[in-house]
This record gives structure tokens, C-alpha cells and sequence, in this order.
């Protein structure tokens, strides 16, 4: 039986650093983990996807424009040529020479400095990119300090076959009309709705629970709203401002 990520009565709302510590730092790189690491997020959310030669790397967007010094689809371009971008500059000057993570890079790091990742398979994937992935997970034995994320089901389905051990998680920006069946269904620890759509029937929650999966909202970076979320009983809240949400977490 897998671990429930069901928060017990009480606790804090579980952090997961979105895109490690966004607000403060470029996302998706080690500069942005440090924040989060510094902000005692015990989760960094990153993005993965393939590169022209099936390099499994950390980005956002379905190009290197918005993030980095280059230009191009991730998908034309090699690991190699993605290595030699800079990822920091654009955000500010302080970050010039911060790459674009691999997802190898990227367990490493976590691997030495502590941590855990919820990695969101992001875009368009095959069974192939997607075992690749599972293979680093794999060879670094980090199955225990990974939990996947995906707005595709057919994703999760290849991870649930291929590493039957890794907790998955649903997004979703509009609700399904039955999320309970859908989580059953993709064996899901949690569901994980954005704010907006959560607003639309806080009442998932009980019913979720009551399924044994969790709830997570995201990408909620004021305490109005994590107040609002801790009272309706979510379980954990995805945020670029991880470091204040541990904060108010232990403020009270
Ligand atoms: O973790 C939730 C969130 O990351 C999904 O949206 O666009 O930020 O990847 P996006
Ligand atoms: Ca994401």
C-alpha cells in the first residue's frame, strides 16, 4: 500500500515549491531549489520534457524563449545545445549562468542536498520519453522521493505500469464530473485541481478523502486563499512562494 499524502488533522498544508522557489529565483533551476531548500519546502515541483534526442530536461514552455538566452522548440533542439543556454538572465542579472536542469542533473542534486520532486510530465510525451524518465527515477533508486504529476492520464498510465511504486497525481484545470471515479480509475494518491477550478465544488475534498486520495491547489501565492484552503480541508497547496507558506504554515 502506497503512502497517503492525506494531511492528519492538525498539520500544516504540505508546500510543493512550484517550479522550486519561482517568486524569488529563476524557475526551474538550481537557483530556484535553493530558495524553496532554504525555505524548508520538502517538495520541488518541476516540469519535464523530452529534448530532439530524447534527453529528459527541465522547462516549462514548449520552447527556450521565455526562460533562457535561446530560441527554438525543445523538441528541435539537442541536449547539448540546451545545455549551453543561459537560464538565470532573463530573470536578473544576479542569475546569469544558471542552466537548464536534466532530469539527471536534477535528482542528483536532490539526491546530495535532500529533498523530494514532484515532477509534472509536461506536454506531449510516448511511452518512450516516458520510460526514459522512469529509468533515471530508477538507476538513482529515488523512487521513494518522487511523486508524478500529469494533466494527461495516458501519462500516468505508462508511469503506474512501468513503476508501479511512484505515487501519481492528476491536474486539472476544470473539474471532472466525477473526480472520485477518475482517481480510481489512474489509482491516484492525489487530485490535484487549480484554484479556480477547486472553487467550483470545495466539496470534492470529503469525497476524495473519503477515497483515500488527496487534494492539492494550485498556484495559490496569497494567504488569503491558504487560509481559505486550509479551512476547506485541502491537503497541500503548489506555490511560488514556498518559503512564506512554510511561514504561515508554523505562524499559527
Ligand atoms: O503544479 C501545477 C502546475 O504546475 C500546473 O501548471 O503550467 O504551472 O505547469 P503549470
Ligand atoms: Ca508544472
Amino acid at each position: 500500500d502506497q503512502e497517503s499524502f492525506i494531511r492528519k488533522p492538525g498539520a500544516p498544508l504540505r508546500v510543493w515549491a512550484h517550479r522550486g522557489g519561482s517568486s524569488a529565483a529563476p524557475e526551474n533551476t538550481a537557483a530556484s531549489d535553493e530558495v524553496a531548500r532554504r525555505g524548508r519546502a520538502e517538495w520541488i515541483e518541476n516540469d519535464v520534457q523530452p529534448t530532439k534526442d530524447g534527453v529528459p530536461i527541465i522547462l516549462h514552455d514548449t520552447t527556450v524563449d521565455r526562460t533562457t538566452d535561446g530560441t527554438g522548440a525543445v523538441r528541435s533542439l539537442t541536449a547539448a545545445q540546451v545545455a549551453g543556454l543561459d537560464a538565470g538572465s532573463w530573470f536578473a542579472p544576479a542569475y546569469v549562468g544558471q542552466r537548464v536542469p536534466t532530469l539527471a542533473s536534477q535528482l542528483d542534486g536532490l539526491k546530495t542536498r535532500g529533498g523530494n520532486l514532484l515532477l509534472e510530465v509536461k506536454g506531449e510525451h510516448t511511452r518512450a520519453s516516458v520510460e526514459r524518465i522512469v529509468q533515471e527515477i530508477h538507476s538513482r533508486g529515488m523512487s521513494s522521493r518522487v511523486f508524478v504529476q500529469s494533466f494527461e492520464p495516458q501519462h500516468l498510465r505508462w508511469i503506474r505500469e512501468l513503476a508501479p511504486e511512484l505515487p501519481l497525481g492528476l491536474l486539472r484545470s476544470t473539474l471532472d464530473p466525477d473526480p472520485v471515479a477518475i482517481a480510481k480509475d489512474l489509482e491516484l494518491s492525489a487530485y490535484n485541481p487549480s484554484d479556480a477550478a477547486f472553487q467550483t465544488r470545495p466539496g470534492i475534498v470529503a469525497e476524495l478523502h473519503a477515497a483515500g486520495v488527496a487534494v492539492n491547489v494550485w498556484t495559490v501565492d496569497d494567504a488569503t486563499r491558504w487560509n481559505a484552503l486550509e479551512k476547506a480541508g485541502v491537503d497541500g497547496i503548489i506555490t511560488n512562494r514556498p518559503a512564506e507558506l512554510t511561514g504561515w504554515n508554523t505562524a499559527f
